[in-house]
């Protein structure tokens, strides 16, 4: 039977339009991503995950992270760190500017994280893990979720212990993750232990990992009972997947629509980010824009080294005229980014740094 994607479902009193949620990704989920994921069709986006010791500090590059654009709700943003007091303080900020939901991060394999407490380790000290949750659920009236992995070490289950406690302490949704922080990103996420955590709790589980296609999707929805699925890298210059996922017309996009996404991408990150920043930042993007086949390689190799952002959109509409009039028809259909950015900048409220 065909799971209905198109069917909302809740986190608590907050309604999520589809089954499709975009995945947090550090260096890839800014909020051009997440607006071109609502677009596409994901019913709720996430930050990437955010330091909570950055928001204490009032760090000026994390409080941008909490820039939150009026298009892109419903919208949870991400936080991690290991002092409940201090993720407690972390989510007033959060709720304070905007967002839908608090995520907390409980999946993070890389070390730079979990050597401060943080991350996947918390699944090793559920007590401490819970206390988080206790704490940012009190301090705040959005839902609270969580996102996790199966365990830190290969084959762990530990992911269906504390599942069910970090609930009571006031988890409103979980979201398994199910490889160990140990396999990063090899080997596959096993869902069955989705299926088993979905009949331990009472909240909504998102699956996450490895869904790339429409008939992975309803495989997973179907065999696991998920509430919703999550799509990660298979978005990564690709929001076309989000579309195929949930109406099933796997249609290559056309060049000019490619280029035409690309270069409204690159605007908004330049926006965001600075001229500096998002030049770097951007660079990956070319190649999974570009790549699949869609475009010759050296032509990827190219744009990476031009030196300005300026510099790569002239070449794209060089090489793909036709994709100034699809990006018109893009900007038509969506509020012009600097509406959406000045008026919902509650960054403001923080003096900045
Ligand atoms: C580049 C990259 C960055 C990621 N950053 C985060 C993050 O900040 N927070 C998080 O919870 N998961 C993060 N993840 C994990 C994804 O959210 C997702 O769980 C994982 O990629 C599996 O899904 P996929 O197979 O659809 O990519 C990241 C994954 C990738 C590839």
């Amino acid at each position: 039977m065909q799971v209905d994607l198109r069917q909302s479902w809740w986190i608590r009193d907050i309604e999520i339009p589809t089954r499709l949620v975009l995945a947090p990704m550090a260096g890839v989920s800014v909020q051009a991503f997440r607006r071109q994921g609502r677009r596409y069709g994901a019913g709720l986006v996430c930050s990437e995950m955010v330091s909570c010791a950055g928001l204490e500090h009032r760090n000026e590059r994390t409080l941008g992270y909490l820039r939150v654009s009026r298009d892109e709700h419903p919208l949870a943003i991400q936080i991690f760190g290991s002092e409940p007091s201090v993720m407690a303080e972390a989510a007033r900020m959060v709720a304070a500017a905007g967002a839908d939901i608090v995520d907390i991060n409980f999946g993070c394999p890389v070390r730079k994280v979990t050597k401060t407490g943080a991350g996947a380790t918390l699944l090793d000290d559920p007590d401490r893990a819970c206390r988080i949750v206790e704490a940012a659920a009190g301090a705040i009236d959005i839902p609270v979720s969580v996102k996790m992995r199966r365990g830190l070490e290969n084959g762990s289950r530990r992911c269906l212990e504390v599942g069910p406690r970090l609930v009571l302490a006031g988890a409103q949704a979980l979201a398994l993750h199910p490889r160990s922080a140990r396999q990063m990103y090899t080997g596959e996420a096993d869902h069955s232990l989705t299926a088993e955590l979905v009949e331990l709790v009472d909240v909504p589980v998102i699956a996450s990992g490895d869904i790339t296609s429409r008939a992975r999707a309803q495989a997973v929805l179907a065999t696991t009972g998920a509430e919703a699925v999550m799509i990660g890298r298979a978005a990564q210059g690709n929001p076309w997947a989000l579309r195929e996922i949930l109406d099933d017309v796997p249609q290559e996009p056309t060049p000019e629509e490619i280029v035409a996404e690309l270069v409204l991408f690159m605007r908004e990150t330049v926006r965001e980010l600075g001229e500096r920043r998002a030049g770097g930042f951007l660079k990956k993007f070319y190649g999974w824009y570009l790549g699949r086949g869609r475009f010759p390689r050296p032509f990827k190799q190219e744009l990476v080294q031009l030196e300005t952002t300026g510099q790569v959109e002239r070449r794209l509409f060089e090489t793909v005229p036709g994709a100034r009039f699809a990006l018109a028809r893009i900007e038509q259909d969506q509020p012009t980014v600097d509406d959406v950015l000045l008026e919902d900048m509650p960054i403001s409220i923080y003096g900045g740094g």
